[in-house]
């Protein structure tokens, strides 16, 4: 098949954009495809890349920024070579690539495209609907309540506290951007006096700002799931624990991209019960919220307590990243992950 693999976009995850499209464009080649790379800047300018950068030592890949006149003209090259490819995959993380708004424009495009659709990738992506569609579902979530700043200001800000004074929550809480990822703009508040300037921080990237009770020591699991091709349906793979350790607080972007303080399980020390039951929970959640093709369910587990934390609907791709080392536990190894990706798309699309 010919496969345009979109890489970069304009969210914090740019980088991680770009070391998972090189991984998948790599296996992609392996597997006998043809690739053609399309590249969007931090700018959000699509161009066509002949390589995607590579990390080099401890600075992560950007693509470069590109004069802006030429927009229309690169944006229209791309968008006709998509069309001539069999499937796209959209390897973006994040706002502008994870939450439908590309999505939206290969359906624009009338091209068959790896995941979820436009719906299932808006509500994933926005943490307040998740919720809302995972309780109404039945499903264990975290205590959380959800507010609408009118702007940044101090006045807006101080409404939001007194929100939050009067909600059933008490502390420590996380306070999150509705719409983030990669922990960014995310604070735990351990007291009232932190709540502030916690609310300050995530307004600078969302004013819709979700808390959301903390849960004291839980262990924090992931399980990814996968449509596999031909009709043979969602799998999950096995879980994974993620141990983030001390003197860092929770699994925020340093721990995740930078240093080494998180160690990552794979799979996850669980008993047979409860792996089942995470795998069981795992495909339900990839139903209620309407997901296809791949998704990663993140979850805390407290006691035999099991929590639904949050849905990534394009999990990070690296070799080393969770989702793929998942389903290598499971016996999927990488390039196949890969392959039954595009021909899930492909199938998904002719149907
Ligand atoms: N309610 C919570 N209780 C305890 N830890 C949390 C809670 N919410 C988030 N965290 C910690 O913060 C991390 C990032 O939160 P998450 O909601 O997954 O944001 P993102 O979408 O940016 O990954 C989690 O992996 C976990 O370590
Ligand atoms: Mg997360």
């Amino acid at each position: 098949m010919k496969v345009a693999v979109l890489a970069g976009g304009h969210s914090s995850e740019h980088s991680i954009s770009l070391l998972s499209a090189r991984s998948i464009s790599e296996a992609l080649v392996q597997g006998g495809h043809e690739v053609s790379l399309i590249g969007i800047n931090k700018e959000g300018v699509w161009t066509r890349l002949a390589a995607v950068p590579k990390r080099e030592g401890h600075s992560l890949p950007v693509l470069p920024h590109t004069d802006t006149v030429d927009f229309a003209a690169h944006f229209g090259e791309c968008a006709a070579e998509i069309r001539t490819c069999d499937v796209t995959f959209p390897v973006l993380h994040g706002p502008f690539g994870e939450d439908g708004t590309v999505q939206g424009l290969l359906e624009l495009l009338g091209v068959a495209y790896v995941g979820s659709g436009v719906l299932a990738s808006a509500a994933c992506m926005d943490k307040p609907t998740t919720k809302a569609k995972l309780e109404s579902a039945g499903i264990p979530i975290p205590d959380f309540t959800f507010f609408e700043l009118d702007d940044d200001s101090n006045e807006s800000i101080t409404q939001a506290v007194a929100y939050v004074a009067e909600s059933n929550l008490s502390f420590p809480m996380f306070v999150k951007p509705a719409r983030g990822g990669s922990s960014v703009g995310m604070t735990r508040v351990p007291t009232a006096a932190q709540l502030f300037q916690a609310i300050t921080e995530a307004s600078q990237h969302d004013l819709r700002i979700i808390f959301e009770q903390a849960i004291e020591n839980m262990r924090e699991i992931e399980c990814g799931v996968l449509v596999r091709p031909n009709h043979q349906g969602a799998v999950a793979s096995l879980p994974s624990e993620i141990k983030v350790k001390p003197p860092r607080l929770f699994y925020d972007f340093e721990a995740k991209y930078l240093d080494d303080s998180a160690d990552l399980i794979v799979p996850a020390q669980l008993d047979g019960d409860i792996t089942s039951e995470i795998q069981n929970m795992s495909l339900q959640v990839f139903d209620v919220m309407g997901c296809e093709g791949l998704a990663r369910i993140d979850f805390f587990i407290r006691g035999t307590e099991l929590l639904v934390s949050e849905v990534n609907t394009m999990p990070g791709f690296t070799e080393i990243s969770m989702y793929p080392r998942m389903f290598e536990a499971s016996g999927v190894t990488y390039p196949q992950l890969v392959d039954d990706l595009v021909h899930t798309a492909k199938s998904r699309a002719s149907r």
